[in-house]
C-alpha cells in the first residue's frame, strides 16, 4: 500500500530512480514520472489503464524552464503564461525532441503547465526534469481532488503519495492550443474562456467538441465517470417524478428537495457560488457512487463561468451509458 506522507525529498528519490509518485495540484491530484525517462512514462499509463493514444501534460516548476521542452513560445502563449502561472493552465506548444514521443502519444506538440501547489512547486524546483503527471484516477474515472482519493484507487499500485490536502479548485486545468498562432479552448477548466480573452483582449476559438481528431486527443465522448448511471437534469424537480426515491441519488446546486431523503443529496453550495461547487462536484460524486444506488441525478449548472466546465465533465460522464 502507498505510504501517504509531506516529504518532498522522499518523493523525489523515488522520481529520480524512476519511479511513480502522486502528487498534489490545485486542480487534482497527478500521477507522475520523470518526463524524460521511457519506462516511468510506459509506468503512468499502465498503472493508469490508460490508451496510449492519450497524450500527457509536463508540469514544470520556473517559467524559464518551458524553453527546454517547447521549441517557440507564441507571444500570446507568453501572456498567458505570464498571468496565469504558476495555475490551472496548461499550454500546447511545438515540442523539442528531448520530450519522448511516449509523452505526445507522437505529437509533434506538448502539454506544458506549471502547476500552483507549495509542495509540488518545491519538488519540481528539487529535481532537473519536467514531471508528466495525468490525473491519478483509472482511466475514465472521475479525477481525484484528495489524497484518500488516490489511495482508494491506485494506493496499491505506487509507492508514495504526497499529501497536499484537498485541491483548493478541483476541476483539471483548462488547455489551450495555438493553431497558426490563433488561441484556441482544447478543454474547458479551472479558468475560464472570458478570464483568457479578457488577458490576451482577443476572443478565443472553442474547439472542444467531442471529436476523432488528433486535435483534441483526449476529447472522448465519455471520462470522468462514476460506476453508477450518472443523469444530468435541468429540472431536478420534475425528473424525481419519474425515480424511485430509495435508489436515486441527487446532486443539486444550492438547495435540497424534500422528495427523497436527505442522505441521498448533496448540496454543491448552498449560497449558489460556482467555485465552491466546482471544488466540491468531484467528491460529491465519489460520495454519491459509494451508496451504491441506481441512478445519480445531477442539477445541470448555469452556463456561464465554471458552470460550463462542470457541464462538461457531467455531460461526459453520463455519456458512459
Ligand atoms: O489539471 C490538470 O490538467 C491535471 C493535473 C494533474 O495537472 N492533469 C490532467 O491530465 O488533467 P490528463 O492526462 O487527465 O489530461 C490531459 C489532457 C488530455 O485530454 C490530453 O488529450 C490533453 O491533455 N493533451 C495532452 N497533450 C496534448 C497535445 N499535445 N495536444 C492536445 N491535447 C493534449
Ligand atoms: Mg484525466
Amino acid at each position: 500500500m502507498a505510504e501517504i506522507g509531506t516529504d518532498i525529498a522522499k518523493s523525489a528519490k523515488i522520481l529520480r530512480e524512476g519511479g511513480i509518485v502522486a502528487i498534489p495540484t490545485e486542480t487534482v491530484y497527478g500521477l507522475a514520472g520523470n518526463a524524460l525517462d521511457v519506462d516511468a512514462i510506459d509506468q503512468i499509463f499502465s498503472i493508469k489503464n490508460r490508451p496510449s493514444h492519450n497524450p500527457l501534460i509536463i508540469h514544470i516548476g520556473h517559467r524559464q524552464q518551458l524553453l527546454q521542452y517547447v521549441k517557440d513560445i507564441p507571444a500570446q502563449a507568453q501572456i498567458l503564461g505570464q498571468h496565469f502561472w504558476p495555475g490551472p493552465l496548461t499550454m500546447i506548444l511545438p515540442r523539442k525532441p528531448i520530450i519522448p514521443d511516449v509523452v505526445t502519444s507522437g505529437l509533434t506538440t506538448v502539454a506544458v503547465r506549471m502547476p500552483n501547489h507549495p509542495l509540488t512547486l518545491g519538488l519540481l524546483q528539487s529535481i532537473d526534469f519536467p514531471l508528466a503527471a495525468p490525473s491519478a484516477n483509472p482511466f475514465g474515472y472521475i479525477s481525484p481532488t484528495a489524497a484518500e482519493h488516490v489511495a482508494a484507487q491506485l494506493g496499491d499500485r505506487i509507492p508514495y503519495i504526497l499529501d497536499g490536502g484537498p485541491c483548493t479548485l478541483g476541476l483539471e486545468s483548462t488547455i489551450v492550443s495555438f493553431q497558426k498562432d490563433k488561441p484556441a479552448l482544447l478543454r474547458y477548466g479551472a479558468i475560464t474562456p472570458s478570464e483568457i480573452e479578457e488577458v490576451l483582449g482577443t476572443a478565443i476559438d472553442i474547439s472542444t467538441e467531442t471529436s476523432p481528431s488528433p486535435l483534441g486527443p483526449g476529447m472522448l465522448p465519455y471520462h470522468y465517470a462514476p460506476g453508477t448511471s450518472i443523469r444530468v437534469v435541468t429540472d431536478l424537480k420534475k425528473s424525481l417524478l419519474n425515480c424511485n426515491e430509495d435508489r436515486t441519488g441527487i446532486i443539486a446546486f444550492s438547495r435540497t428537495h424534500e422528495e427523497i431523503p436527505l442522505t441521498h443529496q448533496i448540496v454543491l453550495s448552498a449560497s449558489a457560488d460556482l467555485d465552491e461547487a466546482g471544488k466540491r462536484l468531484y467528491h460529491a460524486l465519489r460520495l454519491m457512487d459509494k451508496l451504491d444506488l441506481d441512478l445519480i441525478l445531477v442539477e445541470r449548472l448555469p452556463d456561464q463561468g465554471l458552470g460550463l466546465t462542470m457541464n462538461d465533465r457531467l455531460e461526459k460522464a453520463a455519456a458512459k451509458d
